[in-house]
């Protein structure tokens, strides 16, 4: 049997949104990003978003509490009885810790391997519209009418940490705080790697193949 509570790992730009829009699709589970779950609390004014802003925008990690505060609240939530894909979460060690102490089941970990040149290319040309969170890029997945996105009509755009000097400060973040977390499921024994530098489709083969393997 497939499982049904796991995290999808990897650095920025490895493919993990675009990979858990496939998922909640197919497997009906939710995804539960941390990344988008601060941005929607930046766009709503709360006042969680407005603590996290200013690290979100340098690149940096933000403060687990507030992160355990808005995982918390997600997984509460009757869709995600069912099972859930963690994307973006646990990012370090101590919230993978965490989990473990606040019973937030994990039955698999699929990391998806890029090389860091292709992560460059991808942020630099992403692009996401702004009202349904499609995500696209500019050069090698533009949407039909430029700015504007295929699936709703919504504006399309950069977001603010994809800019270069954001990006190099995320991929060090990556490799100092959350890739320890490689050695760390691996040890666990629930760590599946996937090449996730092949066609979106031939990614997404490899992880349905992790996650029953
Ligand atoms: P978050 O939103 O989680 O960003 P991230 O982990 O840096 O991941 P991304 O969303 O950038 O990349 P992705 O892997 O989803 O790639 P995508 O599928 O879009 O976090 C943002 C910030 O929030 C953090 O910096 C931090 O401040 C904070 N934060 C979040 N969680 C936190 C936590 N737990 N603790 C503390 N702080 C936290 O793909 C990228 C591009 O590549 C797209 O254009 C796509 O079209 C393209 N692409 C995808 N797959 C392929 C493919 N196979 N081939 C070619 N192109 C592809």
């Amino acid at each position: 049997m497939s499982a049904r509570r796991f995290i999808l790992l990897g650095p920025p730009g490895a493919g993990k949104g675009t990979q858990s829009q496939r998922l909640v699709a197919d497997l009906g589970i939710p995804q539960i990003s941390t990344g988008d779950l601060l941005r929607a609390a930046r766009k709503a004014g709360t006042s969680l978003g407005q603590k996290a802003q200013s690290f979100m925008d340098a690149g940096q990690l933000v403060p687990d509490a507030l992160i355990f505060e808005l995982v918390e609240e997600r997984l509460a939530q009757p869709d995600a009885a069912a099972g859930y894909i963690l994307d973006g979460f646990p990012r370090n060690v101590t919230q993978a810790d965490e989990m473990v102490g606040r019973r937030i089941a994990v039955e698999r970990v699929v990391l998806l391997d890029v090389p860091t040149d292709a992560l460059v290319a991808r942020l630099s040309g992403r692009r996401v519209c702004g009202q349904c969170g499609a995500t696209y890029h500019a050069d090698t997945f533009p949407t039909r009418l430029e700015g504007v996105c295929d699936a709703c009509g919504g504006a399309v755009a950069q977001r603010k940490d994809d800019r270069a000097e954001v990006v190099a400060q995320r991929l060090e973040v990556y490799a100092k705080e959350t890739s320890p977390l490689i050695a760390y499921y691996a040890s666990a024994g629930t760590l599946r790697r996937v090449d996730g530098f092949e066609s979106a489709d031939t990614v997404y083969a490899s992880i349905l193949t992790a996650l029953s393997a």
